[in-house]
């Protein structure tokens, strides 16, 4: 079941004008929201995230967060999967086609599920491919827009050299990678990208501090060298459905030196493991409506 403009639906019966600013333009944003246990995951963050983003592109929020909580354990609800990916786009609306925004549209709103499927314990002992290239994307990465061709591209040339993620490097800094954030050990000590105009906040990105922060897990929010990157103990990236993922190889080679070289490090391991009790710990909790 979907939810469409205030209704609930087979997906089948979904149905958008041509005219759709998200269709002509790519003129929407979007979020991905992680549902465990059909309890969903930093719901609240999701949202502030959403606000920022249409702000950011000047779309009306259409809704207060208490109607989005209930929207979304509708679509909870009507789905078959315990864990589930709540996907959900808004977009400009419906106008003939003319670049400047037009005032006064009414926004378009889907949501729709998808099972949510974390990494398997197989993945998580062997850890995933990774190339590095540039980042060719615009300037605005910390909007979730649902114009993603950049990123699709990254991804593509990823897949087609048999890699999971595209970790992307600007001006000789890493920033993050075609739909996740990443995360480098060096010397012991986490370093992670500031947020900035260049990458997504993520929530999961958020989550990793938190974890880090209260675990004292020696870390450090500040730009990263490709050289750091390429020369790193251990390289992971984060996203709502990848949770913590430990990249093993980048452009062909191993990360890491020693016995632990092209397999997941004991930092990624420990983190990895605080995540998935966090998790357990949030699903736990009474629920609010
Ligand atoms: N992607 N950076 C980019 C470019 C992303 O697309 C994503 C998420 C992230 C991580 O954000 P979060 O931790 O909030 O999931 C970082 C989602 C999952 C997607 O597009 O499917």
């Amino acid at each position: 079941m979907v939810y469409l403009n205030g209704e609930f639906m087979p997906i089948e019966r979904a149905k958008i004008s041509v005219l759709d600013r998200g269709f002509i333009f790519g003129d929407g944003v979007y979020e991905v929201i992680p549902v465990y246990s059909r309890r969903p995951f930093r719901l609240e963050e999701h949202l502030v995230r959403l606000r920022s983003s249409l702000e950011a592109i000047k779309i009306g929020n259409p809704h207060e967060n208490a109607k989005w909580g209930e929207l979304v354990g509708r679509i909870i609800a009507g789905n078959p999967w315990e864990d589930q990916n709540v996907y959900l786009q808004i977009t400009r609306g419906v106008a003939k086609r003319d670049h400047a925004f037009p005032k006064g549209l009414k926004p378009t709103v889907f949501m729709m599920a998808s099972e949510l499927i974390p990494p398997t314990p197989e993945l998580m002992e062997t850890g995933a491919a990774a190339i590095v290239l540039p980042d060719f994307r615009w300037l605005r990465c910390d909007i979730k827009s649902t114009s993603l061709l950049g990123n699709c591209m990254l991804r593509t040339q990823a897949a087609e050299a048999g890699c999971a993620e595209a970790i992307l490097v600007r001006e000789g800094m890493l920033t993050e990678a075609s739909a996740s954030n990443v995360f480098i050990v060096r010397n012991g000590t986490v370093l992670a990208p500031p947020k900035s105009h260049l990458i997504l906040p993520g929530i999961t990105y958020d989550v990793v501090l938190e974890i880090l922060r209260a675990n004292a897990i020696a870390h450090e929010v500040r730009p990263v060298g490709e050289s750091e990157l390429r020369s790193a103990e251990e390289v992971w990236v984060t996203s709502s459905s990848r949770e913590v993922l430990p990249i093993t190889t980048l452009d062909g080679r191993p990360v890491g030196r020693g016995e632990n070289a092209g397999k997941p490090g004991p930092v990624a391991k420990r983190v990895h493991d605080l995540y998935q009790q966090f998790k357990l710990s949030v699903m736990r909790a009474p629920v609010h409506a």
